[in-house]
């Protein structure tokens, strides 16, 4: 599907389908939707539409009215849905070329990013290993039309189109099944990637792992077939903001079986999504990389598969991250914490002022949570308050969770610095306290995506599967930092 914006009066538009919005309880600008309003319908309802056949005085071969819903109610967040949910609705009736108007009201730069960035989104389905498209007969050409509107909107087009573009190359990656996309190949199309975006990498064997000392990452390799990676991205801009290097941070397990702690095999196929805080640091990058922030940001990914092989660690075993802490290992389950401990304290040595991470970490966080909000730990509140406004501004729900010292109480080990788990209640939090200690005094941010990287039903907007969740959050944080 191409995207494009254009600034043409709708009447002239050459389209099979001009999709206009309408709102609940206003007086409606076109008389077409005020006819189907007052014979009852259509109401205006958030996502309710109707489609009219040859209207009058239009290029257009339809017209399909959408609802805005309240209009007071209507911010770039309802937009995005919106748009992905014409571009889902529309694409499976043969329309090859649609255009949504937004009107004056709308033509701002965040609603315009919205709108392009929903229809990409809404168009992306998980079906690259199916032999018969969903998409096919799909649209062809999805046009932004702001009528009058002024040309500089074009810029929050393009960055609309560079965002939503990364957060389904994050989608695609996270939706490929493990044994096509092992750290291995992981490691390969992040190099690959960086190289088309002029981004550094530097990938980490097993061996320079080995020399650092990255105990805890390691011991969680060793029970896989597949070698393990750090993968290293970085993005530095010509004249950096002084003093800050952001650090992004992403779990990337290709596959967690639990190791010698196994899980349940009920729906353990899910597990292939492990990588997908990986894969959002992964995707933003691919975004920062062209809209080239102003301040220096690094990638850090570690990608290991998570197996029982006859080498897996045990519950027992005790490893020295590259802290110099040691770890004693109560439930191999528990291995993102272990991968996420290593990548942290190297960031760190790398000078890293400020480090956010990404996480599928614990099952705690769906039952705290649900689908709904992402888990934020944070041990400096004024990072954390930046964070929650990037994300509110870019529609990803994110709640913040408390870190109260107590909470550490329950991280003891007889033998060893640290146990790998601690108390079961608040485990989303015990397990954000363990992480916490590799951070140490840097500003520190631990996202806990495990109940929004992935959604088991469609949403009108967005197929099932890989959300991308993070992503935008991270790019709108970048670019707004000052
Ligand atoms: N990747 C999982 C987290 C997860 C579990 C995400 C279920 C989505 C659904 C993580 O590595 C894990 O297994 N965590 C354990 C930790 C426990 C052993 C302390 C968990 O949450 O059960
Ligand atoms: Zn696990
Ligand atoms: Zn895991």
């Amino acid at each position: 599907m191409e995207t494009k914006i254009a600034f043409t009066a709708f009447e002239t538009i050459d389209a099979e389908a001009l999709v206009l919005i309408a709102f609940e309880q206003t007086a409606q600008s076109h008389p077409w939707i005020a006819e189907l309003v007052t014979s009852g319908e259509f109401t205006g309802k958030f996502l309710d539409s109707v489609v009219l056949h040859h209207p009058t005085g239009i290029g257009a071969k339809r017209l399909v009215a959408i609802g805005g819903g309240k209009a007071d109610r209507f911010t770039p967040s309802e937009m995005r849905q919106l748009a992905g949910a014409v571009v889902r609705s529309l694409k499976t009736k043969k329309m090859r070329r649609v255009a949504l108007v937004l009107s004056e009201a709308f033509q701002y730069p965040e609603y315009v990013a919205a709108a392009v960035g929903g229809a990409i989104l809404g168009d992306w389905e998980p079906d690259l290993h199916k032999s018969k498209k969903e998409s096919t007969g799909g649209i062809d050409e999805f046009t932004v039309l702001c009528p009058g509107g002024v040309t500089e909107l074009a810029d929050a087009f393009t960055r609309g189109q560079v965002v939503a573009t990364a957060q389904n190359f994050a989608r695609e990656l996270s939706n490929e099944p493990p044994n096509l996309l092992t750290p291995t190949v992981l490691a390969r199309r992040a190099a690959q990637m960086a190289a088309e975006t002029g981004l550094s990498c530097d990938i980490l064997d097993q061996d320079r792992m080995r020399q650092l000392g990255m105990g805890s990452l390691l011991g969680v390799a060793q029970g896989s077939a597949e070698p393990p990676f750090l993968i290293v991205l970085r993005y530095a801009p010509p004249v950096p903001l002084p003093g800050v290097h952001l650090a992004l941070v992403g779990k990337a397990v290709t596959f967690d079986t639990g190791g010698i702690s196994i899980k349940p095999s009920e729906k353990m196929d899910l597990m292939k999504f492990d990588m997908c805080g990986g894969a959002a640091v992964l995707g933003a990058m691919q975004a920062i990389a062209s809209l080239k922030p102003g301040i220096a940001i690094t990638a850090y990914i570690p990608t290991v598969e998570n197996m029982p092989g006859s080498k897996a660690q045990r519950p027992g075993d005790i490893v020295t991250s590259l802290s110099g802490k040691t770890i004693e290992i109560l439930n191999t389950d528990a291995e993102g914490r272990l991968i996420m401990a290593d990548a942290i304290t190297y960031a760190k040595r790398q000078g890293a002022t400020h480090l956010i991470d990404a996480s599928t970490l614990t099952g705690a966080i769906v039952v705290a949570l649900g689908a709904i909000n992402s888990g934020v730990f944070s041990n400096h509140e004024l990072f954390q308050r930046r964070l929650l406004d990037s994300a509110k501004n870019q529609g990803e729900k994110m709640w913040a969770m408390p870190m109260d010292e107590e909470y550490k109480e329950s991280l003891k080990s007889a033998s060893a610095d640290l146990p790998n788990i601690g108390s079961r209640g608040g485990g989303s939090i015990t397990a954000a306290k363990f992480i916490e200690e590799f951070a140490e005094e840097t500003p520190w941010i631990h996202l806990d995506i495990a109940g929004t990287a992935w959604i088991e039903e469609a949403k009108p907007y967005l197929a099932k599967g890989p959300t991308g969740v993070a992503l935008r959050t991270f790019v709108h944080l970048a670019q707004s930092w000052e």
